[in-house]
């Protein structure tokens, strides 16, 4: 077994994106409030993710880490506690080497060094483990400043996980999070849930951008790389945050429901609006995320460069999910057809974001996208013979 084994994409609330290393037992205990009370934990947000920031890096006599019980009264197993007292998942954060993030960039709190598990990751995973955490984190500057072997170093690491598992009786979930380096999805899914694929969607002290949400997205397309229990990580998300409209937060969830990928909102969601609440929470949306096939969206058009329709294969007959993205500065008809999609005849056509049904329709639809925005539908039909699906594998393509 390789670490927990995850049905579907995981879900739930990171603390980076908005509160880096500025954070507490209150800071996380305020969030998985407004999870709970704000309808994020019923839609299926899940788990609570403490990211770099929970630990200065100072041990004791025995190697165990110690904690700042001035900012985490009763230790971080109390604020585990208090997540699953909500019914909620907790989650936590290492690096693979020997100094996390913070020793090495700014990220709003200055961190000391030896912030990172190398040469205690039995010692460190059943720390967590014991704890109570569900999910783990482990980033990768120190291991990158060392040169680490990264496929031979999470290897280690999942090793430990079900090491630490077998002691405790705790799945945990191993987030592979080395941006990419080393080709991750060659090797992480045989030993990880997730792995990241990209450097991050947001910096401390940035705005959302649409230009990162729309890499982040491309470096992601690794289709045979993902199957249920096992995401290509575009990374968190930023819909919510400051510099992105309703239409660019729709057009986020849509790149990274189409993707199948981990849905970790970064926002705050104590503090966030009721449209950005409906976004987040779009059980139409989500469950294009969430399906059981754990497929990956893949490009099957792009007619005029810049616009692209991805189709996602879903559970079920004749059903998929397809995004018409307009990455171009102009508003533009787009076209699915039914043959990219491996569908013949006629079939139903769905908003996902008005939820409106469009018709029927024969052979293809097309409908008006706007500049550098997406349109979500699910196309319903017939599944052409003989069976085609689509197995195109997405190239890189221009941002113009
Ligand atoms: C880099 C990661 O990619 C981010 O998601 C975040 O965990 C920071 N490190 C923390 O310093």
């Amino acid at each position: 077994a390789a670490v927990a084994a995850v049905a579907t994409p995981p879900m739930g609330w990171a603390s980076w994106n908005t509160f880096a290393a500025q954070i507490n037992y209150n800071v996380i205990k305020n969030q998985v409030d407004a999870i709970v009370s704000s309808g994020m934990k019923d839609a299926g947000y899940e788990y609570v993710n403490i990211d770099e920031g929970w630990w200065q890096g100072t041990r004791d006599s025995s190697g165990n880490i110690t904690v700042d019980t001035a900012e985490w009264p009763g230790g971080m197993k109390a604020i585990a506690d208090y997540i699953h007292s909500k019914g909620l998942k907790a989650g936590i954060y290492t690096d693979a080497g020997r100094n996390g993030c913070g020793y090495y960039y700014p990220t709003g709190r200055p961190a000391a060094p030896n912030s990172g598990s190398e040469g205690h990751y039995d010692q460190d995973f059943l720390q967590f483990s014991r704890w109570g955490f569900d999910f783990v984190k482990v980033d990768w500057c120190g291991g990158q400043a060392e040169g680490l072997n990264a496929r031979t170093a999470y290897q280690a690491i999942s090793a430990a996980i079900d090491r630490a598992t077998a002691q405790t009786g705790r799945p945990m979930v191993l987030s592979v999070c080395n941006w990419g380096a080393q080709s991750p999805w060659d090797w992480a899914p045989a030993i990880s849930t997730m792995w990241r694929t990209s450097g991050d969607i947001i910096y401390w002290g940035e705005n959302a951008s649409m230009d990162r949400v729309l890499a982040n997205f491309d470096s992601a397309q690794h289709p045979n790389a993902q199957t249920p229990g096992h995401y290509n990580d575009p990374d968190m998300l930023v819909v919510g945050m400051n510099g992105f409209s309703a239409a660019q937060n729709r057009t986020h969830m849509g790149l990274w429901a189409i993707s199948g990928a981990p849905l970790l909102a970064g926002n705050n969601i104590a503090t966030m609006s009721a449209e950005t609440r409906a976004i987040l929470t779009n059980r139409e949306v989500l469950a294009v995320d969430q399906d059981p096939l754990g497929r990956q969206g893949v490009k099957v058009a792009e007619d005029q460069t810049g616009r692209q329709v991805y189709s996602k294969v879903l559970s079920g007959t004749g059903r998929r999910a397809v995004l018409l993205l307009n990455r171009t500065t102009s508003s533009a008809s787009m076209t699915v057809r039914w043959s990219d999609l491996g569908l013949s005849g006629a079939a139903t056509v769905r908003n996902l974001w008005t939820g409106t049904d469009a018709g029927t329709f024969t052979n293809s639809y097309a409908t008006t996208v706007p500049a550098r925005e997406a349109v979500l539908l699910t196309v319903t039909g017939t599944t052409a013979s003989p069976t085609a699906t689509p197995t195109t594998t997405p190239t890189s393509t221009p941002t113009a």
